[in-house]
């Protein structure tokens, strides 16, 4: 009944489905590279550079632009893979529909299942940012919303639980001042759910409508860091700062490496871009483009963002600062590019808000189409030629939980899922046949026989006292040695298969990137992280195995 649960999707059939739905019911192509570079740095630059980079700062001091780099590199990995995808590809669904050519049914679930995280879930932590940066800004206008209208329930409770325990005064707490109802405390971010009503709206308006406000936003956000490192490096060189690089690296690797959740969840996004494939005029030469442009503009403002910050502050001045940009120009007597700052960061998550809130409903449209979702997540809207039902779901799945939901879990959890993906998709490019030259984007071939033994070795030596470390506590209950052991036990194999099967080297050093990029994500986050795979895999074997298109051609 429920067949084979590694059966795969045809590329060839599958890009007649696309053109044959189409033809019918017709989305738009027309998306080009400026678009999409523009689409990819609106989905990027957001969140993580405006609220996360402080906490990373703090620990990993200046150095932290080595994170920056190392983890540019890996998405630059990925982004190739992608790209290689997106152009063989061409249909909405992303990494799903790319693991269902070639990893099969399950394994595409469950990537469709995982980006839930990167996506949703992820919206949620940028609309939680957004609110807290909004706040900042009425505050600044003397607008004054109750404590119990601008923060998560969970937030709110964690810290009157914990200022309770330190004995202190918590009468004037969020948590304390809310209306109580049936002995329930109402305290609600209103902000992060109102924004992603209008993202939402503006989603469910049309990709015409969704890509102007984009390509605004971007201009601004681009123009308002452009300005943040002018006057920073000005400020910096003028006033012989140059001090505070110095040490470079206060706490080491180990300092940088704590920073790797918050830094990994600022490059989210560049992948987004793939899933509007289907409305781009020429995919096959633009997504990758595209991909890429976003990759390396992103990477060069992430980098001089950090040195200024850095440079204008004392690393260690960071602790438990949430808006780090406003706050270094705060400290140098400059408020007014402080409130600059606010307003650009509002406008740079409303981007990412609206990248995303259009790329979950596309994934689900294409799962949907293979029948591993009900029809209703795949109907596009005859009106504004967009997914509408799916797109109202999404914004009920993030504009709910951002009612009450606090953020630091689900910023480990949007990293991990979207590492996951990433690690499927690099490895499946390793499973593509290699197409004629003149078909579209191909990755360099560079056989890895050698070098990824070498890397692999290389790296073992360099971390060898984690290793010994780690098997001197085998079978005791230290799960992040645990992780560390199972990637050199994966590291190991990957060597010896890429020495045996010669695989490509970039995509290898894609998989293997992501995967040591996982393994530093806290371990409680993996066990909710398992937790939702799990529930993922008893849906789709309730419900998809059954209902997949494939499974009824099958029979
Ligand atoms: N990269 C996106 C952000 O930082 C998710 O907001």
């Amino acid at each position: 009944m429920g067949g084979n649960l590694f059966r795969k999707k045809d590329i060839h059939s599958l890009q007649a489905g696309v053109d044959a739905a189409h033809a019918c019911e017709g989305m738009k192509r027309v998306l080009r590279v400026r678009d999409l570079t523009f689409m990819g740095v609106a989905a990027v630059i957001g969140a993580g550079i405006f609220s996360t980079i402080g906490t990373a700062a703090y620990n990993g001091g200046p150095g932290v632009i080595f994170l920056f780099i190392i983890t540019a590199v890996t998405c630059g990995f990925t982004a190739l893979c992608y790209a290689e995808f997106a152009s063989r590809v061409p249909v909405a669904g992303s990494a799903y529909t790319y693991s269902y050519v070639t990893f099969g049914e399950l394994v595409a679930w469950i990537i469709g299942w995982a980006l839930i995280l990167e996506y949703s879930i992820g919206n949620i932590v940028v609309a939680i940012s957004w609110s807290a940066y909004c706040n900042n800004l009425l505050e600044a206008v003397h607008i004054h919303l109750p404590g119990w209208l601008t923060i998560g329930y969970q937030t709110a409770k964690a810290t009157y639980d914990e200022t309770l325990l330190q004995g202190k005064d918590v009468s004037q707490l969020a948590y304390a001042q809310a209306p109580v109802i049936g002995g329930f405390h109402f305290v609600v971010n209103l902000p992060a759910f109102l924004i992603v009503a209008f993202v939402t709206f503006l989603a469910y308006l049309g990709i015409s409508e969704s890509k102007k406000s984009a390509n605004l936003m971007v201009g601004l956000k681009l123009v308002v860091l452009a300005f943040i490192a002018v006057v920073g490096l000005w400020v910096i060189f003028s006033e012989d700062k140059m001090d505070n690089w110095s040490p470079f690296l206060p706490n080491g690797m180990t300092g940088v490496l704590k920073g790797v959740s918050s830094v990994f969840f600022a490059y989210i996004g560049f992948d987004a871009i793939s899933t509007t494939a289907e409305e781009c005029a020429n995919p096959k030469r633009d997504l990758p483009r595209g991909m890429i442009y976003s990759l390396i503009i992103c990477t060069v403002i992430y980098v001089i963002t950090t040195l200024v910050i850095t440079g204008l502050v004392n690393y260690s001045s960071f602790q438990g600062v949430a808006d780090p940009l406003a706050f270094v120009f705060d400290q140098i007597n400059m408020p007014k590019i402080g409130f600059i700052i606010s307003v650009s960061a509002v406008v740079a998550s409303t981007s990412v808000l609206l990248v995303f809130q259009i790329g979950q409903p596309r994934i689900w449209m294409s799962m949907s189409r293979d029948g591993l979702l009900p029809k209703r997540f795949g109907k596009i809207n005859p009106k504004r030629l967009t997914p509408g039902f799916a797109t109202i779901v999404t914004g009920l799945l993030v504009g709910i939980p951002s009612l009450f939901i606090d953020d630091l879990l689900m910023t480990d959890l949007t990293s991990i899922g979207t590492l996951f993906a990433f690690v499927l998709v690099c490895g499946g490019v390793l499973l593509l046949p290699r197409l004629p030259k003149e078909s579209g984007f191909q990755l360099p071939y560079i056989n890895g026989k050698w070098i990824i033994p070498l890397v692999v070795l290389v790296f073992l030596l360099a971390f060898r006292e984690r290793l010994f470390l780690g098997m001197a506590h085998l079978g005791t209950q230290n799960l992040e040695e645990m992780l560390f052991l199972l990637f050199s036990l994966m590291s190991i194999l990957a060597a010896g298969l890429t020495f045996w099967k010669n695989f490509s080297l970039i995509p290898t050093l894609g998989v293997l990137c992501c995967l040591y990029l996982m393994i530093e994500i806290p371990v409680n986050s993996w066990v909710v992280f398992f937790g939702w795979m799990m529930l993922g895999l008893a849906i789709y074997l309730l419900y998809g195995r059954r209902k997949s298109l494939l499974n009824k051609q099958e029979n």
